[in-house]
């Protein structure tokens, strides 16, 4: 994987997808979207019948993310799309008018890339961050519970101490330049978001020591939260630790076994 060209991987990605989409499909109730899905997969296995290897853009019209792969993988990973993000093609797709581009349809493709850019800069392979791991067969990830936030007094206390953080604690790398005020909510916001406490990034007491790998690990969260910042985003995100870990240290790839009957 790690040699193979950008293209490969985003297609590899697509596999992975393809069956979380398929577990996560054949668990939802045969409900009537369900049935509109299936029947809009039959209508487009039509229009491949006989011409299954040919490219998928000589049989579509508007393809980016498949270009060069056999036109078969489609419906695949359409269906996939709908079980990962628990919605009808029509959330993606004008009726009828496929190739047509929709604020949805250039949302999907443009997390496609988000998905590159986090598994590049976490080092990790398939199944590594998927659709999934944010979405949860939900169109719109779900934001941190309202309890997570800081209390009012929290955010005044933290509007009093402006000096940068490298003023006030021995070991920062990351975090440089944010207000010390903040430093607290900062690091709050990490063992909500991980579910875990102040030890399992800290030697207690000794804030400044490295010596837990998943302090590390959180440095290298935060470069790959700017990457997407960057990036995907050119600007603000509102991707957060929560977004993916989801009070949990472990996020999920891929439907629990429970769905995958
Ligand atoms: C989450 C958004 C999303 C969902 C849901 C989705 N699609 Fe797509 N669809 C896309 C994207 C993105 C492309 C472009 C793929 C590419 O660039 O290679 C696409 C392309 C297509 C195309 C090719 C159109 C052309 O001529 O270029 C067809 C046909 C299609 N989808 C059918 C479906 C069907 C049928 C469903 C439901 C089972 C579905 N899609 C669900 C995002 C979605
Ligand atoms: C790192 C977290 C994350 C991952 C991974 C992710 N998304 Fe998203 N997605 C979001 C967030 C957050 C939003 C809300 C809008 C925004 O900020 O872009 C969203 C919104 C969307 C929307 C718009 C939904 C709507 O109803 O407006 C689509 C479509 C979508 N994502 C498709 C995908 C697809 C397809 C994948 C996998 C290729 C994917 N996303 C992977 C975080 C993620
Ligand atoms: C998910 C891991 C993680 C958790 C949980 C966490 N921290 Fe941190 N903490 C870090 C990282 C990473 C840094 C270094 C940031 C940098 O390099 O800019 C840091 C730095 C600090 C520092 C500065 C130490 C110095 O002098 O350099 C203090 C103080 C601190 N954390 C306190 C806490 C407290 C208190 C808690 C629990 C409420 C906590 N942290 C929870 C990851 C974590
Ligand atoms: C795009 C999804 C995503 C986001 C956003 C994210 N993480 Fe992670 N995180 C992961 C994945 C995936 C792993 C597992 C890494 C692996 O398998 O190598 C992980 C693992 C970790 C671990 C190691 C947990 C352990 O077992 O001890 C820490 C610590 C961590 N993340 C901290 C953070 C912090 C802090 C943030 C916010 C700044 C954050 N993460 C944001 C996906 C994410």
């Amino acid at each position: 994987m790690k040699n193979s060209s950008p293209l490969a991987r985003i297609v590899a990605l697509i596999f992975v997808l393809l069956a979380a989409g398929l577990m996560a499909v054949d668990a939802r109730n045969e409900s009537q979207s369900n049935q509109n899905n299936k029947e809009a997969l039959a209508e487009i296995n039509k229009m491949i019948a006989g011409r299954e290897d040919e490219p998928a853009e000589q049989v579509f019209k508007n393809i980016e993310l498949l270009k060069g792969r056999k036109a078969s993988r489609l419906p695949g990973m359409m269906s996939a799309l709908t079980g990962l993000l628990g919605v009808d093609c029509a959330h993606c797709h004008a009726p009828r008018e496929w190739e047509k581009e929709t604020p949805a349809k250039q949302t999907a493709r443009k997390h496609f890339d988000m998905l590159k850019v986090a598994n590049d800069q976490l080092e990790i392979q398939n199944p590594g961050v998927t659709c999934y791991t944010c979405h949860r067969g939900n169109p719109l990830p779900q934001p941190p519970p309202a309890s997570f936030r800081p209390t009012d007094e929290m955010l005044k206390q933290s509007d009093q101490d402006k000096r940068p953080a490298e003023e006030v604690y021995k070991n920062v790398q990351s975090l440089r330049g944010v207000p010390a005020g903040r430093w607290m909510i900062i690091m709050t916001m990490f063992t909500r978001s991980l579910g875990v406490d102040c030890n399992h990034c800290h030697v207690q007491d000794r804030f400044e020591l490295d010596d837990k790998p998943a302090k590390q690990t959180a440095r290298k969260m935060l470069r790959m939260v700017s990457a997407i910042a960057r990036e995907i985003y050119k600007g603000p995100t509102s991707i957060n630790c929560y977004t993916c870990h989801r009070g949990q240290p472990r996020p999920v790839s891929l439907p629990p076994q429970a769905l995958m009957k």
